[in-house]
């Protein structure tokens, strides 16, 4: 199984996915500022895996902290959680994990540095191994919608790379295949960053998973086509009412699919729910910079002078969504009511209040 991010001996080495698909080189971080590097230049990307990262990254800044007194041991791991808070704007997880983080730091404060220390490498470990069992616990609930001899579209990349292992939406797909159906992947190539043709394409020809890669622009024929039984993406940050954000270019799928009257499923783990949100409007855009737009894997295709925009996600209002698939089971309309339950039946199983 593809491991994008683990915790080594006191290091947190991860699959460095700006070298794909040319070489499978490993990046090693010793330092937490290694880690929030990583999250900022896209060596590791995708929400899961970037909350996975900034867990293993805090308590790896933690572990470093050599404090005269408990209050310089809070204020610096403080000043860590900060520092990850503004590595990207948009992935729910990375947030989910500096709360967790957080929340585990003030339960073992008392108990002193060295505690603290260990508890925190443990619990950044235990996220990561969560993250894989909840991807498969998806897989189980999603490939339902997939039938025997389906060609499924996916955008961006949504899959081991983007997780801990596994993945969500190709998570989904690998479930399928598992239980012994026969299918079809196309994956658009995903403009500026080609995660869909680096990663996703990367991915799937590894495990002989039969793929097909298409530009952005040729989902909305294909689908006219016939060629899409369904779409399955991931997701960023999904608002409590379904609103989701998403790779730039999914919103554009979301109308498509529906147009073509094909099902179009997101699927995310609930720690990318956001029910501090009320719709997609509130989610933060990060915008990046111009220079992805102005050039094709580096080499420039733009004049000098022109403007640029560069938005790296967008949001798909709800009403197009045929369901979102978590690992607490698939929510489907009204969202409001159905994620809310599903965080419900999940905080009940796991003993939270
Ligand atoms: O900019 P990226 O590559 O981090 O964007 C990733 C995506 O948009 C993914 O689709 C999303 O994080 C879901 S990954 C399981």
């Amino acid at each position: 199984m593809i491991r994008t991010v683990f915790w080594k001996d006191d290091t947190v080495v991860m699959i460095d996915q700006k070298a794909l698909p040319y070489e499978e080189r490993h990046l090693v971080c010793r330092r937490y500022e290694e880690v929030i590097a990583a999250i900022k230049d896209l060596s590791i990307r995708g929400a899961p895996a970037i909350g996975v990262a900034t867990a293993m990254g805090i308590a790896l800044g933690t572990l470093h902290l050599s404090p005269v007194s408990g209050g310089e041991m809070k204020a610096a791991f403080n000043r860590i959680c900060h520092e990850f808070s503004q590595a990207r704007p948009t992935a729910r997880n990375l947030f989910w994990a500096v709360e967790r983080m957080r929340r585990c730091f003030d339960e073992t404060f008392a108990s002193g540095a060295q505690t603290v220390k260990k508890v925190l490498v443990a619990e950044a470990i235990r996220i990561c191994e969560e993250d894989i069992a909840i991807n498969r616990q998806m897989g189980i609930h999603g490939r339902l919608v997939i039938k025997d001899g389906d060609h499924i579209l996916t955008h961006c990349n949504a899959g081991a790379l983007a997780t801990a292992g596994y993945g969500t939406a190709l998570g989904v797909i690998r479930a399928a295949r598992e239980e012994g159906k026969t299918l079809h992947v196309y994956m658009d190539e995903t403009r500026p960053i080609l995660q869909g043709a680096r990663l996703t394409a990367w991915e799937l020809v590894k495990e002989n998973i039969p793929a097909t890669l298409i530009t952005d622009s040729m989902a909305g024929f294909l689908m006219k086509q016939g060629k899409i039984a369904l779409v399955i993406v991931g997701a960023d940050r999904i608002a409590a009412n379904g609103d989701v954000a998403n790779k730039i270019g999914t919103y554009s799928l979301a109308v498509l699919a529906k147009e073509n009257h094909i099902p179009f499923y997101v699927a995310a783990p609930l720690s990318t729910i956001d029910m501090g949100i009320k719709d997609g409007d509130g989610i933060p855009i990060e915008e990046r910079n111009g220079e992805e737009v102005l050039t094709f894997h580096g080499v420039r295709t733009a004049p000098e002078g022109v403007m640029v925009y560069n938005p790296a996600f967008d949001v798909t209002p709800n009403h197009y969504i045929t369901a979102i698939i978590t690992e607490a089971g698939v929510a489907v309309r009204p969202y409001e009511e159905t994620i809310a339950r599903l965080i419900d039946k999940n905080c009940q199983g796991s003993g939270e209040s």
